[in-house]
């Protein structure tokens, strides 16, 4: 754990504008500085840093925090590690904390740094047997050399050697101090059973080091030279602390720049389709490593680019197999194409087949769209076969029922009246089929923001728009920060008195990171509240407190213009804010209570169950009625 006057020093010297500064292009405009949002891709900038607040926020995709969370998300570190970058950058000395209730999360933070540091020990040394150890060099140096990998290659993706001796790495690694547990966990060598021998676990192959997003190696693969070799041609290192293989793509590192530039990711399969697709100046392209897509990889992706094109190696029986990615794409919100290959060619063979300029040029002319790609390769030898036909449509149908937004749906019903030559209306039903069956939201049903917080009552609208559950909460937690430490009456700051209001009345969130934010909030009795969120190390927390900061407060001005001759400062009506907050949420239960006994009352079957019910509600009214008079809110409905 890093000490907490380390973690004060490093918010108070942090410059947000420098930090953000090294990403991103950043022009001063009026109070805020301006720049294109690194987070996703824009042609007008609308990420704003706001230096006197150390604050960042993009108004595009949403995304803020302050100087911390911009490293965490930017190099996909954990907060101790974006804490270590910054310290690095203002030369501040790491003080750590040796607090014993803590212990755990150092064993953990531990376990997880020594993996990472025996790792790059290891890559250090497999490329040191490559370039600089006879056998290195007469083996995989040449291997590689035979595969045309060029030297700037070998280096740029830290490509190495293991030597075909039983513990040479092992040996090696613990004469350097390395801990066999951590050498075994991280998967580079394994004990003998009923013995204390270990021995290597990639002996004798070359070596591709695994990096994550942050350039960290957290795992490899060794590929056997041998043709006839028994064992498998790919070796990988085993799930560990710092390898999930399911969140890690082959290459994302040195590629992501070029993916978010050039706004398009190749998707291929193998660690050498990745490297000689770079040497041929297409960097922007990631394996999965013979592993079938996950979630984790796309939403990866999806950091930098919306757009994939999926390159297979060529061979129908393999495709067909491995379509499913298609749909998990197609789900996770990005736009596909694919390119085919010719049968036993994989992108790494033809393009060394045919030269880097032909092979960009055939990326281009064979690109096409999943419809038409899917559509082809089914019906193939089956084209006269109106059965076979219906069939090949109605699993393209499934395909397009997964793409959540409606518009885009739109779009590719169109082309599949193109492509098949059904009537458009025919893919809209049975797409729409699917979606039930397979109980698919919409965008917009995920969304929770949209949901209204009334059922019952309406009070008075912002903006034309109803209230909903975010507004209503969000708007708690920026009184309680702008306002939390007046005092709200004799006794009571207006924070104090929430949480008495709020606790006595058995009020809960409906947002996660609400909740989250509030029970914070009720353990910290301090000035500086606003501070406080702002640098707080939970992103769920910081991002939440920017956002209420930079958007314009919700509820309470307009209230204030509607309900009140003038309109007061906003320091002056902060007691008016706090009750009219309370009430709403107070309102909001109720409501919900309401509809409940309206069901009930519904479903009653004998004269007294409707009777008590109505009882019921009729009570219930009356209290929002009350509720809504004492902060002078109307009741509509
Ligand atoms: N793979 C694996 N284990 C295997 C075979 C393959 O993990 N036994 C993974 C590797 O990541 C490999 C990818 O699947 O890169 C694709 O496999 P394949 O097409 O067989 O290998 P290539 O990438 O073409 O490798 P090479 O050109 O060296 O034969
Ligand atoms: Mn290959």
């Amino acid at each position: 754990m890093i000490k907490h006057e380390t973690i004060d020093k490093i918010f108070r010297e942090a410059r947000i504008e420098d930090v953000v500064g090294e990403f991103v292009t950043l022009k001063k405009r009026g109070v805020n500085l301006l720049g294109l949002c690194p987070f996703h891709n824009e042609k007008s900038p609308s990420f704003t840093v706001t230096a006197a607040k150390g604050i960042f926020k993009c108004f595009g995709c949403g995304k803020g925090g302050n100087a911390v969370t911009f490293i965490m998300e930017h190099e996909n570190y954990s907060y101790p590690e974006a804490l270590k970058w910054l310290a690095q950058k203002y030369h501040i000395e790491i003080e750590e904390d040796l607090d014993k209730t803590i212990e755990e999360s150092k064993a953990e933070n531990k376990e997880r740094e020594s993996l990472l540091i025996a790792l790059q020990w290891a890559a250090d040394y497999f490329t040191d047997n490559l370039l600089n150890k006879e056998e290195g060099q007469n083996i995989g140096l040449s291997y590689f050399e035979e595969r045309g990998f060029r030297n700037d290659t070998i280096k740029k993706f830290a490509l190495g050697y293991c030597m075909d001796a039983w513990h040479d790495f092992a040996d090696n690694a613990i004469k350097s101090g390395y801990l066999p547990a951590y050498l075994e966990k991280a998967g580079l060598i394994k004990q003998k059973e009923n013995s204390q021998e270990y021995f290597d676990f990639f002996k004798g192959r070359v070596m591709f080091p695994i990096q994550n997003l942050a350039g960290k190696v957290v795992g490899f693969g060794g590929r056997v030279l041998q043709k006839d070799a028994k064992t498998a041609k790919y070796l990988n290192s085993p799930e560990s602390e710092v390898y999930h293989k399911s969140d890690v793509l082959y290459g994302v590192y040195q590629a992501k720049k070029s993916i978010s530039q050039l706004d398009n990711c190749y998707l291929v399969e193998g660690y050498t389709d990745v490297i000689t697709l770079h040497q041929s100046g297409i960097e922007n392209v990631v394996a999965s490593s013979g592993t079938s897509l996950t979630d984790g990889q796309i939403k990866l992706i999806k950091r930098f680019t919306e757009n994939v094109t999926v390159l297979y190696d060529g061979d129908s029986a393999g495709i067909k197999a491995s379509l499913r990615g298609i749909d998990l794409l197609l789900a996770g919100g990005l736009n596909v194409k694919v390119v085919k290959f010719p049968d036993g060619e994989d992108p790494d063979s033809y393009c060394k087949k045919i030269g880097d300029e032909e092979f960009k040029e055939y990326l281009q002319k064979e690109r096409k769209d999943f419809i038409t790609f899917k559509s082809k390769l089914l019906l193939e030898g089956n084209e006269g076969d109106p059965i076979a036909r219906a069939e090949v449509m109605r699993n393209v149908a499934a395909s397009v029922a997964k793409i959540p937004d409606h518009l885009k749906r739109e779009v590719y019903i169109q082309e599949c009246e193109k492509t098949f030559g059904f009537a458009a209306e025919m893919f809209a039903k049975e797409i729409a089929q699917v979606r039930r069956n397979e109980k698919i939201k919409n965008d917009d049903q995920q969304e929770y923001a949209a949901k209204p917080a009334f059922t019952n009552v309406q009070v008075p609208l912002i903006s034309d728009k109803p209230i909903t559950d975010e507004y209503i909460e969000k708007d708690l937690i920026r009184v309680m920060f702008e306002f939390g430490n007046l005092s709200f009456n004799d006794t009571e700051t207006v924070n104090k008195y929430i949480f008495r209001d709020l606790k006595d009345s058995e009020i809960t969130f409906e947002l996660k990171n609400i909740e989250k934010c509030f029970e914070y909030i009720v353990t910290i009795d301090a000035e500086n509240i606003e501070e406080l969120l702002i640098k707080h190390p939970d992103p769920e927390i910081n991002s939440l407190a920017v956002d209420i900061l930079n958007a314009a407060p919700i509820i309470s001005p307009h209230w204030n213009s509607r309900y009140e001759v003038d309109i007061k400062p906003r320091e002056k009506s902060y007691k008016q804010d706090t009750i009219k907050v309370i009430n709403l949420l107070k309102i909001r239960k109720v409501d919900k209570i309401l509809s409940v006994l309206q069901k009930d009352l519904k479903s009653s079957t004998t004269d007294e169950e409707v009777q008590n019910n109505q009882m019921l509600i009729m009570h219930y009214k009356k209290v929002i009625k009350e509720l809504c008079d004492f902060s002078g809110t109307v009741v509509i409905k």
